[in-house]
């Protein structure tokens, strides 16, 4: 008999309440386990009275369709550096580890980015606890595996926004700019401009220049099509190379700044739409669903094999797993020499220089 905890870590996106669901499943209904469900991340094990929860199948039944996350998150503090109410940053890694001990758990199940992951591995390694971990995240940014749970729900989102910026583009024969997420890289931003047929796509890995976007723009003019839909990763910053610092004051960020130089640039009406945190919210699509579940009956069976300090992840239609230290040391942006590139270059899509 174990006594494993769960908790979710970093930014919030879709399908981790799937991923917690079916941790709670495969831990009672394989293995007759106990599974204590952390809240808020790490802080949680800080708190005294420990924040925790005694997981039950009626209680994780409902969840497989719900956004968000049922044990709450936080990407406030770092536990090494926790900034505490008189602003002092304080070391709060001891009350973890303890908070660990004091509820007596044989493992715990973290659910995160690479930034929280290495946070909570070191934490683990500390303490004396055994971890294994689930890669989420939006940006599907975190090495080794191929899907990361969150991203093709994000995906979805952005590929309805243009789907619907089309028509009302088209209407008013303006340049519409979409404004997507995605931290450092442009995953996002060139899978859904892909699937929702963008005319150009930005991404912080490839140069651009807004000499040969707007020149884009006046191809497809010529060509009679009076509007045009640009997707931007907000990651993106330089123009051929160069950074372009963004003046936030003036600009609101990377599509503001290019709705005003597209404008002066070729005339063109240019309006903006920032998706957000929409693209974090809302259902789980079907993908996040199906990843999140396998990830998550995958790392209870790590926890039966004894096997820590270990990664689930996607590759080649199976579930694997991977030395944690390997996953957050392979840092994963677009290759600007992959198929998507490929394909969207092939598509005559404008992708930067
Ligand atoms: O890493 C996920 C992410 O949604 C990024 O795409 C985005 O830059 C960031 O988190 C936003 O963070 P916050 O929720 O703190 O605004």
């Amino acid at each position: 008999h174990k006594r494993i905890g769960i908790l979710t870590s970093g930014g919030d996106c879709a399908g981790l309440n799937a991923a917690i669901r079916a941790v709670v499943h495969r831990a009672i209904d394989t293995y007759n386990w106990e599974p204590i469900g952390i809240f808020r991340a790490t802080q949680g094990l800080m708190e005294r009275p420990i924040g925790a929860v005694k997981l039950t199948i009626p209680l994780v039944d409902r969840l497989l369709v719900m956004g968000g996350t049922y044990l709450g998150t936080t990407n406030k503090g770092n536990p090494f550096a926790f900034p505490m109410e008189n602003g002092e940053l304080l070391d709060r890694s001891p009350e973890i580890i303890e908070g660990y001990h004091q509820l007596g758990l044989d493992a715990i199940v973290g659910i995160g980015g690479d930034g929280s992951l290495a946070i909570l591995r070191k934490i683990c390694q500390q303490g004396g606890m055994n971890f294994v971990a689930i890669p989420k995240t939006i940006d599907n940014d975190v090495g080794v595996t191929e899907h990361s749970i969150g991203f093709d729900t994000a995906v979805n989102i952005a590929t309805e926004a243009l789907d619907r910026l089309h028509f009302t583009a088209a209407s008013h024969s303006r340049a519409m700019i979409l404004e997507v997420m995605g931290r450092d890289a442009g995953h996002i931003a060139i899978s859904a401009g892909i699937a929702g047929g963008a005319d150009v796509i930005l991404i912080p890995e490839i140069p651009y220049t807004i000499a040969n976007l707007c020149e884009r723009i006046r191809l497809r003019q010529l060509e009679g099509k009076n509007y045009s839909l640009i997707i931007v990763s907000e990651a993106v910053k330089t123009e051929c190379g160069e950074i372009v610092q963004v003046d936030t004051n003036r600009y609101g960020g990377i599509g503001h700044y290019l709705a005003t130089k597209i404008a002066a640039a070729s005339g063109a009406e240019t309006r903006v739409t920032t998706l957000g945190h929409t693209q974090r919210g809302g259902m789980p699509s079907p993908l996040d669903r199906l990843i999140a579940s396998a990830f998550g009956v995958a790392a209870v069976d790590l926890i039966a094999e004894e096997k820590f300090d270990r990664m689930v992840a996607w590759q080649r239609r199976e579930v694997i797993s991977v030395p944690i230290e390997e996953a957050i040391s392979q840092y994963c942006a677009v290759n600007p020499q992959s198929t998507l590139v490929k394909t969207a270059r092939g598509l005559g899509i404008y992708l930067g220089d």
